[in-house]
C-alpha cells in the first residue's frame, strides 16, 4: 500500500522574543509527536518550520531594544533555533523568512497572483503618523475595540473579543510610534478579494470538497477551526490589503511600488514553501512533490498553529494556494487553544512566562518530562494550564510511579533471576492471554488517536502500557511465584520483558530520549511502529544492558522555587 505523503508545518514563531511554554505545548510538541509517529510509520513527510522575521512584530520590537531590525531577527532566530534542537524537536529544516530564497520564492508568488488580476489595486486614505513620517497599519495603531470596547485594540485585530479590525475601524486611534493621534493620508495599496472567494470556501471548509472533488474529511477537523472559519465567512469576507507601506520585509516585485513591501501574513506562510524548497535543495529531493497538486498523488498538508492563526491558514492562505493553481490545500489545520500559567495568562510583557531556554539550562536532562507534562494538559480543545505542582506530581505519580516502576522492576528481576537473559516463556494462562492480547489493542489505539490529533489521549494510551505492565507484576507476583515454581516466573517476565520493549516503541512519539534510553537498556532498537504488531519484540536469549533510573522524582523544593521565581515578577 502506498502511503500519504506529509508536509508538516509548525507556525513559524516571531524572531522577536524566546520561547515560552505556551508556544510549545500548543504548535511544535503536538506537530513532533504527529510526525515521529508518522515516520515510524513509513509515511514520506517533511516537517517544516522557521523564523517569522518580517512584519510589525519585528520592527516595534527593534525599536523597543533599540537595534534594527536584523540584529532582532538575528538574535531570535538563533535563541528560538537552539532552543528547539536542544529541546529535541525533529523538524526537517528550520528556516528564516529573511534568507534569499524565501524573498524570491514569496516575490514570486505574489507577482503571480498579479500578474493573473488576483489582487485590485486600490487608494484608499489611511493613518499616518507625521512625526515618525510612516503609515501605521496593524501593530502600529491602537485604539477602543469597536466591537467589545477593549480599549488596546490593534490595528489589525482585538486580542480581547478576537475580532478581526481594520484601523479606520477603531476608537480613538493612538500611534504607537509616537503616541499621538495620526492624520489620514492617501496610499495605493494591492487588495485580495477575500469577498470573492466565499462560495468555494464554505464547500471546501464544511464538506471538505473543492470543485465537486472530495479533498480532506471535514469529520477529522476540530470543531472550533470550523466554527471559527464558518462564523468568519458568514460575518462577510473583506478584501484585504496584502502590501504595506514599510521598509522592512520582502519588497512588491512591481515597478511603482517604492516603499512598500509584502503584508507579513501574506509572505509568512509562503515561507512554508521557501523552507521546503531549501530542504530540497539541501537533501537532494524535489520540493514539488510535497507541495504539488499534480494528479492521482497522495499529499496531505497539515498546519498545527495557535488558534489565533485559524483564519490566516484555513481561510487567507488557502486562498492564495487556490488562486496560484500549482499546490494542494491543508488537508487539516489542527488549531489549538492557549496555555495558561499558575492562574494567569502568559505575558511577555508582564514576564508571566517560563521560557523554554531558560527551563533547559535549569533541567537540560528533563527534556522527556517536560514534553510528557505539555502533552498530557496540551489545550487540544480548550484552554488549559500549567502549574508546577502538577509538572511535579504528573512526573512523580505517572512517569516515576508507573512507566519507570514498571520498567524498573521488570529489568532488575531479569538481571536478578536470569543474568540479564531474556527467558523462554513456558505455557501461557488465561491471564496471560488476556494481557497479550492488550498489548496488541493498546498501540492501535494510540495509533487511531493519532491519525484523529488525539494526542493527549493517544499518550494516554501509550501509558495504559505501562499500567497493564504494572498491573500484570502485581497480580504475578514473580517474587513470590520464584520460591514455588521457578518456570512460572520465566513466563512473567518473558512477558513483562515484552511489555517494556513495546512501550520503548510505543513511547518515541512522546519521549523519544526515555524510548532510546529504555531500548538501551534492552540492548534492542526500532523506530518502526508494526514492530508493535510482532507477536514477540524481544528476542528469547538476547542479554540486556544495565538498569538506570528513568525518573528521578522531583523535590518539593523545585516546585517552591519555580513558584517564587514566577511570584516575583509580580512585585
Ligand atoms: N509568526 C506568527 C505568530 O507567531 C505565525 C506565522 S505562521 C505562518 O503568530 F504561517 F505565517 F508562517
Ligand atoms: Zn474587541
Amino acid at each position: 500500500m502506498i502511503k500519504s505523503a506529509y508536509t508538516v508545518t509548525a507556525a513559524l514563531p516571531y524572531a522577536n522574543g524566546p520561547l515560552h511554554l505556551g508556544h510549545i505545548a500548543g504548535v511544535y510538541l503536538p506537530a513532533d509527536i504527529f510526525v515521529r509517529f508518522l515516520r515510524m510509520n513509513k509515511h514520506d513527510v517533511v516537517y517544516i518550520c522557521g523564523s517569522d522575521e518580517h512584519g510589525a512584530a519585528i520592527t516595534l520590537r527593534a525599536k523597543k531594544e533599540g537595534i534594527t531590525p536584523q540584529e532582532i531577527v538575528d538574535k531570535y532566530h538563533t535563541l528560538i533555533r537552539d532552543t528547539f534542537s536542544q529541546f529535541n524537536i525533529s523538524f526537517d529544516i528550520y528556516h528564516r523568512t529573511s534568507s534569499q530564497l524565501h524573498h524570491e520564492t514569496s516575490a514570486d508568488f505574489f507577482k503571480k497572483l498579479h500578474d493573473n488580476n488576483q489582487f485590485i489595486e486600490e487608494s484608499s486614505e489611511q493613518y499616518f503618523d507625521e512625526d515618525f513620517q510612516q503609515f501605521l497599519a496593524d501593530r502600529y495603531i491602537t485604539g477602543t475595540c469597536p466591537k467589545c470596547s477593549y480599549a488596546n485594540a490593534y490595528g489589525d485585530q482585538c486580542e480581547k473579543c478576537g475580532s478581526d479590525l481594520s484601523p479606520t475601524d477603531l476608537i480613538n486611534p493612538i500611534s504607537t510610534l509616537s503616541g499621538k493621534s495620526p492624520i489620514l493620508k492617501t496610499t495605493a495599496h494591492w487588495y485580495l478579494p477575500m469577498n470573492q472567494h466565499e462560495d468555494w470556501l464554505r464547500d471546501w471548509i464544511q464538506k471538505g470538497e473543492l470543485n465537486g472533488e472530495l479533498q480532506h474529511d471535514p469529520k477529522a477537523w476540530k470543531n472550533q477551526v470550523i466554527g471559527q472559519c464558518m462564523s468568519w465567512i458568514n460575518g462577510g469576507l473583506k478584501p484585504r490589503a496584502m502590501t504595506r507601506d514599510l521598509d522592512w520585509g520582502v519588497k512588491v516585485p512591481l515597478t511603482n511600488a517604492d516603499g512598500k513591501v509584502l503584508y507579513v501574513w501574506l509572505d509568512a506562510p509562503i515561507g512554508y514553501i521557501s523552507a521546503t524548497k531549501q530542504w530540497a535543495l539541501d537533501n537532494n529531493k524535489n520540493w514539488k512533490d510535497y507541495w504539488g497538486n499534480t494528479e492521482g498523488k497522495d499529499r496531505k498538508l497539515v498546519h498545527f498553529i495557535g488558534k489565533d492563526n485559524i483564519v490566516f491558514h484555513a481561510i487567507i492562505f488557502p486562498i492564495l494556494l487556490k488562486n496560484h493553481g500549482d499546490f494542494i490545500l491543508p488537508d487539516n489545520v489542527p488549531a489549538y487553544e492557549f496555555l495558561n500559567l499558575e492562574g494567569d495568562k502568559f505575558s511577555t510583557s508582564r514576564n508571566w512566562a517560563v521560557w523554554l531556554h531558560e527551563y533547559l539550562e535549569a533541567y537540560p536532562t528533563k527534556v522527556d518530562e517536560l514534553k510528557y507534562v505539555l502533552t498530557a494538559i496540551a489545550p487540544e480543545n480548550k484552554d488549559s494550564e500549567f502549574t508546577w505542582k502538577e509538572f511535579q506530581s504528573r512526573i512523580n505519580n505517572e512517569l516515576a510511579a508507573i512507566y519507570g516502576n514498571f520498567v524498573n522492576r521488570t529489568l532488575v528481576l531479569t538481571q536478578k533471576y536470569y543474568e540479564g537473559i531474556i527467558p523462554a516463556p513456558n505455557k501461557f494462562s488465561a491471564e496471560d492471554l488476556l494481557v497479550l492480547k492488550e498489548l496488541q489493542e493498546i498501540p492501535e489505539r494510540i495509533s487511531k488517536n493519532i491519525y484523529e490529533y488525539k494526542l493527549r489521549e493517544a499518550q494516554a494510551e501509550m501509558m495504559n502500557l505501562a499500567r497493564l505492565g504494572n498491573k500484570y507484576l502485581a497480580d504475578q507476583e514473580p517474587w513470590k511465584v520464584i520460591k514455588i515454581d521457578e518456570e512460572r516466573v520465566k513466563t512473567i517476565l518473558y512477558i513483562a520483558l515484552q511489555i517494556t520493549a513495546a512501550l520503548s516503541v510505543a513511547s518515541f512519539p512522546f519521549i523519544p530520549d526515555t524510548s532510546k534510553k529504555l531500548q538501551k537498556m534492552l540492548n534492542f532498537s526500532s523506530e518502526n511502529w508494526t514492530d508493535l504488531l510482532q507477536k514477540e519484540v524481544l528476542q528469547v536469549g538476547n542479554k540486556i544492558g544495565e538498569v538506570e533510573i528513568l525518573f528521578p522524582k522531583i523535590e518539593d523544593d523545585l516546585v517552591e522555587n519555580e513558584v517564587a521565581k514566577l511570584q516575583n515578577t509580580k512585585n
